[in-house]
């Protein structure tokens, strides 16, 4: 019996495994809008059968996108044009869902393949003013953002909540809140990037409030039906950050807020993710291991103490890996980036590898009978 083919059911979704495509920025839309290229991304990996594919980090507003290449989610145009890679990520058996995004201090910048992900020029037509919770730049280099005033972050609490309602009517079935990597979210979270003192920062519960709030008003915007992630950066891994303390503290809260499943990444809030595999508050060094799996710790912990499902990511590239991490009980969901992208049907070929598909009954039934006589083929040359 394999626990990562399993079927896990939560709130009205079945998931037919515990296999979901990671966030992944292709840094291709116009506008914000969803092209042909993110069609055939996002449906190779419903084809190769991972029970939950997200979409990549898909901006609340205009100033949110990291790049002006995007995804956004802030007009009807751009929900249409997302309509046709949910209905076939469904048609496949499996489950469409959207990480919904501000980038915050980080936005503005150039996409990694062209332009090496650096901030724009500020006389770049294509840039714009980027915000934080106070006006410290990321990283030297970076612009110098205006800090939100209280106004400000109600208004952009509407605007993940006007996003949650289109991704619905978009065709999601599953919604998480990028709480990570440096941007606005985690920007709000950490010591680090959170200088403000009104009620919007200073102690932790002043610097929780924000997500918080989001994260209650998407929930009673998008009912009690619709399963909500949240990804978090369980360390910042730099002296005074967020610790692994502070994100078990966080991940309770969240669960009373409405959040199912807390996504368990790290890093990134002084700029490119970097990451220790144990010690949440000591420096960086520029070697720091990223080994194996080197976050499912975290994931581990925040599941054990915050009493809560969590998903596990981070260099998990084998079947059998991924299969000791749901088994034992680290984690409730594995989410694979790059092995994924290397190999789309990393699902399918898993299941062989687990010994639980052996008749490629997985595959959708336009491949079955082929690949059946492919592996007849192989027997008979052998
Ligand atoms: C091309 C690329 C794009 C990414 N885009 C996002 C994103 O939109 N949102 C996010 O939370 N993480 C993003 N990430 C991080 C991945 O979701 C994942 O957490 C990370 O790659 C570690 O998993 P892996 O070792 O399986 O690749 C991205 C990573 C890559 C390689």
């Amino acid at each position: 019996m394999s626990r990562l083919f399993s079927p896990l059911t939560l709130r009205s979704v079945t998931f037919a495994n515990r296999v979901a495509v990671s966030p992944l920025c292709m840094y291709s839309a116009v506008d914000g809008v969803a092209q042909p290229f993110h069609f055939a991304h996002l449906s190779t990996f419903a084809r190769g059968k991972a029970a939950l594919v997200f979409s990549e980090a898909t901006a609340v507003e205009p100033a949110g996108r990291i790049t002006p290449q995007c995804l956004g989610i802030w007009t009807d145009e751009q929900r249409d044009a997302l309509k046709p890679i949910t209905a076939f990520i469904d048609s496949m058996g499996c489950v469409p869902g959207i990480q919904l995004a501000h980038a915050g201090r980080k936005a503005a910048t150039s996409s990694p393949f062209a332009g090496g992900g650096k901030p724009l020029a500020t006389d770049d037509p294509s840039g714009w003013h980027v915000v934080g919770p106070g006006v410290e730049p990321v990283a030297p280099g970076f612009q110098e953002p205006r800090a939100l005033t209280e106004s400000d972050i109600a208004d952009l609490t509407q605007s993940f909540v006007t996003a949650a309602r289109r991704s619905l009517e978009a065709g999601f079935k599953v919604i998480e809140l990028h709480g990570a990597h440096g941007y606005l979210l985690h920007s709000f979270l950490s010591p680090l990037s959170n200088t403000r003192n009104d009620g919007y920062g200073g102690d932790l519960p002043g610097r929780m409030r924000f997500p918080l709030e989001v994260c209650r008003a998407v929930r009673a915007e998008i009912g009690e039906s619709i399963p909500l992630f949240f990804r978090i950066s369980a360390i910042d891994g730099r002296q005074g950050g967020w610790s692994l303390d502070d994100s078990v503290a966080l991940s309770r809260e969240l669960k009373a807020a409405g959040v199912d499943v807390i996504d368990c990444s790290s890093g990134g809030i002084s700029g490119a993710p970097r990451f220790r595999q144990t010690d949440d508050n000591k420096p960086l060094d520029a070697g720091s291991a990223r080994g194996l799996g080197f976050q499912v710790p975290f994931a581990e912990r925040v599941r054990r103490e915050a009493e809560v499902l969590s998903m596990a990511v981070g260099v998990i590239v084998d079947p059998h890996q991924a299969e000791d991490i749901v088994a034992s009980g680290q984690a409730d969901f594995v989410a694979l980036g790059r092995e994924i992208m290397h190999d789309p049907f990393w699902a399918l070929h898993a299941a062989q590898a687990l010994g639980v598909d052996d008749d490629f009954a997985m595959w959708p039934p336009q491949y079955k009978w082929a690949v059946d006589r492919r592996a007849q083929i192989k027997r008979d040359l052998a």
